[in-house]
């Protein structure tokens, strides 16, 4: 097992190394290496440096050139226009450094782990008891568990928290309303032709209206609510007990959800709001005493020169409400405690709406003047859009009401399905199979069109679209690699060897430069929490193969065996890191499809 360094690090390093030479007064200077149509690279760094030292760049230039070790790296490297130079790397390097790839783990391709790795809490899928989830819930699923693998794989530590609401006055009146009528939260009533899972939200939200109207007609009930809520916030035992048959039942359409999304949540990393409410009152004790949090007409409040309301007056951060209830922003910030002094977080992620991004931003500034989140440590929040329907405005049904999660992945799931039955035949899918790669290719599509787009930016959540075949879809990836793999299945006695020797045809060579990318497309990703660069990565991975598929057969009998097993060995690495980038985006990839 040994990390890979890529051409690009390599060659890199060696043209710093021909700068320092050739210029021992330049200091440490970035020969600024960039990717290029002309050559394989092209290093634009000598311009400037010679305008700095006052020299001409072009025989700067040539002197670095000649400064250059000898070496199997290089073919060919010319000096052009007023002092760049174009870099066309060596076949044989390029196969060299994929074999070295090809040698390291089955996945892992000689991608080096982030040397400066550290502890990132990610705050992510975070739905709310007793309510439905919403597509936005499902944007934060779905990127926040791409970035766990993605951090992971980059060898960060990775603390999971899924911030449930699973606390506020709702609970009062939810409880209030259990107590007196106790059969009602009984999912098995609701249960027909549903799973547990839509049973358990049917009997929810039967509760939740039922006890609404309740709360909205009778002052006495009313009255009872409010009763229950000092309760539970008392943590009075039976008033727990049912506030906790809330959560356990919410937690079984959460489960089910998940599950549906293939992706995996653990109970332990379910810490919601209710799990930091022990520390809200020190928390807000703490930020008055230090002058972080001042009285303002009762409330306890923190204000910001730069948050201004419409009417020109700053805009508080509420830690304490007038009642004296908490509210959400008492929460996070003990959160944050929690996660930098118990976790010992170095980075404190949360994949939240944008809609949220001022509450963060307030909660942070907050959090740093009380000096709970010092220099050291980094928050930031991963902020999504907006899901769309495809008329352009925010999702809902015909009829106006939200969609519901699980009807929107059940649909994805059997258009999948009639796309992938269509050429099943062909390949002798048996009729699990076809089940199992139609859950696959559906889920992966609703998975890829949210993780293929910046992740701040509204998209159009349009089905028709997501399963076609063609353009930038996951259903094109998936295909891609099952193509690869049936090749290697019928080479038969052939096998994928890398041969260093042979000369690469345009689209070999093009193959090979992209695969050798895998690594540092990564570190970029994780750096900057970007996934939507992973999946252009793998698209054009997917892109780069079918071009050389069509101009370089693999197995025919006009190639020589070293030819064959060369494309063989291309062929492999590129189905591992489809499959192994498809993973860290939560996607399958099924071998026959
Ligand atoms: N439950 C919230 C919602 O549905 C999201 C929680 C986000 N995380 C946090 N630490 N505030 O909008």
């Amino acid at each position: 097992m040994a990390s890979v360094n890529s051409l690009a690090s390599t060659l890199q390093q060696q043209l710093a190394d021909a700068l320092t030479a050739a210029l021992p007064d330049a200091g440490t200077a970035d020969p600024l290496l960039r990717r290029s149509d002309r050559a394989d690279f092209q290093a634009n760094g000598i311009l400037a440096l010679a305008k700095k030292l006052k020299g001409n760049p072009r025989e700067l230039a040539a002197q670095v050139t000649a400064a250059l070790p000898a070496s199997d790296l290089i073919k060919d490297i010319e000096v052009s226009g007023p002092g760049f130079l174009n870099i066309t790397l060596s076949d044989k390097s390029i196969v060299e450094t994929l074999a070295a790839r090809a040698a390291d783990g089955e996945g892992r391709l000689g991608v080096p782990y982030n040397s400066a790795a550290g502890t990132t809490v990610i705050d992510y899928a975070q739905p709310n008891v007793a309510k439905e989830m919403h597509v936005g819930h499902l944007r934060s699923a779905v990127i926040g568990d791409a970035m766990v693998q993605i951090l992971e794989f980059t060898g960060e530590s990775v603390v999971r928290r899924h911030h449930i609401g699973d606390w506020g006055t709702q609970f009062g009146m939810l409880i209030q309303y259990l107590i007196e009528h106790p059969d009602e939260l009984n999912h098995e009533a609701d249960k027909g032709d549903k799973g547990d899972g839509e049973a358990a939200m049917s009997s929810l939200n039967r509760l939740y209206k039922a006890s609404r109207v309740l709360f909205d007609s009778d002052e006495e009930f009313k009255a009872r609510s409010r009763d229950r809520v000092v309760a539970l916030q008392a943590g009075e035992a039976e008033t727990l007990a049912m506030w906790q048959r809330f959560v356990d039942e919410s937690k079984i359409y959460f489960y089910s959800v998940f599950d549906k999304l293939d992706m995996k949540i653990s109970d332990p990393d379910i810490v919601g709001e209710s799990g930091y409410n022990d520390m809200l009152e020190e928390t807000c004790r703490i930020l008055e005493e230090t002058g972080v949090a001042v009285r303002s007409e009762g409330a306890l409040c923190v204000f910001f020169d730069d948050v201004l309301g419409p009417d020109g007056n700053k805009v508080p951060l509420i830690v304490k409400k007038t009642n004296g209830g908490y509210g959400y922003a008492a929460t996070d910030l003990s959160a944050i405690r929690d996660r930098v002094r118990n976790l010992k977080a170095d980075t404190l992620l949360y994949v939240v709406d944008v809609r949220q991004s001022l509450h963060f931003k307030m909660v942070f500034e907050t959090a740093r003047r009380a000096g709970w989140l010092s220099g050291d440590v980094k928050a930031h929040q991963l902020a999504f859009g907006t899901i769309l329907g495809k008329d352009g405005k925010p999702f809902k049904t015909r009829e106006g009401v939200t969609v519901k999660l699980e009807d929107l992945l059940d649909e994805a799931v059997e258009r999948a399905t009639a796309v992938v039955r269509e050429k099943a035949g062909k390949i002798g899918l048996t009729e699990d199979e076809i089940v199992e790669n139609g859950r696959y290719v559906g889920i992966g599509a609703v998975k890829y069109a949210d993780l293929s787009t910046s992740a701040v930016r509204d998209y159009k959540f349009d089905l028709d679209q997501m399963v076609s075949l063609h353009g930038d879809t996951s259903v094109y990836l998936q295909y891609a690699y099952a193509r690869i793999r049936s090749i290697l299945r019928k080479a038969g006695d052939a096998k994928p060897v890398a041969h260093p020797e042979l000369e690469l045809a345009p689209a070999e060579r093009a193959l090979g430069l992209h695969l050798d990318q895998f690594g540092e497309v990564l570190s970029e990703v994780a750096a900057g929490y970007e996934p939507h660069k992973l999946a252009a990565y793998l698209y054009q991975l997917a892109s780069h193969y079918t071009t050389f598929y069509d101009q370089c057969h693999v197995l025919s009998d006009d190639n020589s065996p070293e030819v064959v097993e060369n494309r063989l060995f291309l062929c492999d690495v590129t189905a591992r890191t489809l499959h192994q980038g498809m993973a860290l985006l939560g996607i399958r990839t099924p071998e026959r499809l």
